[in-house]
């Protein structure tokens, strides 16, 4: 990334903006406080920004002709006017001292600062300006909202928001919502990112209402009482490389039966949780959405053991979620009536297992294949059925195979069994592997007869999962047979 670096202190007389020039090299833009007007109006707004930038190329001839001039060793990002660094606008780094309406006046200043055309419809554009923490720990006593909907492409970055003993226990230290909004969506290309959240125990650290590509990377999100992220209607929330957890521990601590809260809550569609993790909370990710996908997540937020769920989707009928290459830490997935889910490649330790729950009795286009199972052998099966409000009974396409498992008891919808017998019925119980008791969409079977006998055979009952094959002879003979749950009928 190129840097430049402002040496010079120049006032910029005749401008409503005085450049402040850091220690480190920073410039930004700052309100007098003197100033009056400031931010009603745009235009005026955007003309002082133009002629700021149109300083730069004097005062860095100025600078290069002032003898003994040294740069600041490391300068931190200094590009130009769009980067608002909040000590600036006197938030105080230390975190002693409450930050809010200083962090507040930055994110307004960034608001009415210059626009680009627009984004998406009703969505101005600022450029890709810049929020900047520099670093510091701001104390925050109220959720930190921009000044009204309509905005996109702007960036908050490199530091840590704490809240304040009297922040309210309902808000979000960053609440990308809006009192109204003109266009369809709240905001657009919003990125939080390289930024730790303490919630200290009081409401959440994130919220995405109604927004379109946001982006959250690379975030330390702590002490959360609600959620850590809400996000809810609007699309495309990326939620990336990101550590989520309600107490900072690293596994077995002795308070996880306490742990509460939801570390991510997706009530919105088409979100996307990257190379996650969740470390504790009650419950890992909460979905209510369709078409969200998560990958690379970890989740050992509250063992299933004491009431934990790695991963919820609450969208009975219309699921429409894939969940890959996850870490499935001694808490599981629960999923209820699931239409279009697909678990795979996922690695679930600890008798960590997957619940399908019935809500009206639908499991539909459902894929739990090649994933690793590891328990401690306590017979706790790899998938279950939890029929308490009624059995599934709209079952089609659900594939659960080819699944690996040690120390836990294997579930699947296909299965493979033989047997041998002498006489003139074979009965192959295959109801402690199939998944749906009293299930058999297909059958097929190999009869094999030893000795000189060719007995006549035939499939007579798959009833409780069980396969009976009779010969009208008495003979020796062996069966092999494979059935299956998951094919459309
Ligand atoms: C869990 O919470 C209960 C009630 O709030 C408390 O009595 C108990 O000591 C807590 N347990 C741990 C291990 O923190
Ligand atoms: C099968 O059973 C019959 C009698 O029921 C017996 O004569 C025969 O030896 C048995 N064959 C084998 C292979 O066990
Ligand atoms: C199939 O087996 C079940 C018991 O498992 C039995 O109740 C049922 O009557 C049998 N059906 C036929 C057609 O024999």
């Amino acid at each position: 990334m190129a840097r430049k670096t402002l040496g010079l202190l120049s006032l910029m007389t005749g401008l409503a903006s005085l450049i402040i020039v850091h220690a480190y090299g920073e410039s930004v833009p700052v309100t007098t406080p003197f100033s009056s007007g400031r931010g009603d109006h745009f235009h005026e707004k955007v003309r002082q920004m133009q002629e700021f930038k149109a300083s730069f190329s004097r005062r860095d001839l100025a600078a290069a002709a002032t003898p003994g001039y040294a740069p600041a060793p490391s300068p931190q990002v200094t590009s130009g006017p769009r980067v608002y660094g909040v000590i600036s606008y006197g938030a105080d780094p230390t975190g002693k001292s409450d930050s809010t309406e200083a962090i507040l006046k930055a994110l307004s200043d960034a608001f009415n600062g210059p626009r680009e055309g627009s984004l998406i419809e009703g969505i101005a554009n600022l450029g890709g300006a810049e929020i900047h923490l520099e670093g510091g720990n701001y104390l925050i006593s109220k959720p930190l909202r921009l000044p009204d909907a309509g905005v996109g492409n702007l960036v908050i970055h490199g530091g840590t928001l704490r809240a304040s003993d009297d922040f309210p226990t309902d808000g979000y230290l960053i609440d990308l919502s809006a009192s109204k909004s003109s266009s369809s969506y709240n905001y657009e290309y919003i990125t939080l990112k390289d930024l730790m959240f303490d919630s200290n125990y009081r409401g959440g650290a994130v919220s995405v209402i109604n927004s379109l590509r946001t982006s959250i990377d690379n975030c330390y999100i702590a002490h959360f009482t609600s959620n850590g992220i809400l996000v809810q209607s609007g699309h495309e929330t990326y939620i990336r490389n990101s550590f989520l957890g309600q107490h900072i521990t690293a596994g077995g601590d002795p308070g996880e039966r306490n742990f509460t809260g939801t570390a991510i809550n997706l009530m919105g569609n088409d979100n996307a949780v990257t190379d996650v993790v969740i470390f504790s909370a009650a419950v890992g990710i909460m979905v209510s959405g369709q078409a969200n996908t998560f990958s690379g997540v970890h989740c050992y937020n509250k063992a299933t053991g004491f009431g934990g769920t790695g991963i919820y989707l609450k969208l009975p009928g219309n699921t429409q979620t894939r969940v890959v290459n996850s870490y499935m830490d001694y808490t599981g997935i629960v999923a209820e009536d699931p239409v279009q889910l697909h678990i795979s490649s996922s690695f679930f330790l600890g008798d960590a297992f997957i619940v399908l729950k019935s809500i009206n009795g639908v499991a539909k286009g459902v894929n739990i294949v090649d994933n690793l199972f590891s328990g401690k052998n306590n017979g706790v099966e790899i998938v279950k059925l939890d029929q308490s409000n009624g059995a599934f009974k709209q079952i089609d396409q659900v594939f659960v195979d080819r699944n690996t498992v040690q120390g836990m008891n294997t579930r699947a919808t296909v299965a493979r069994a033989s047997m041998q017998g002498n006489g003139t019925s074979w009965t192959v119980d295959f109801s402690s592997i199939l998944l749906f008791p009293n299930l058999i969409k297909h059958v097929q079977y190999s009869f094999s007869a030893s000795g000189s006998s060719f007995p006549n055979h035939a499939l007579r009952n798959v009833s409780e999962n069980r396969v009976v094959i009779e010969s009208d002879v008495a003979v020796p003979a062996s069966v092999f047979v494979a059935v299956d749950q998951g094919v459309t009928s």
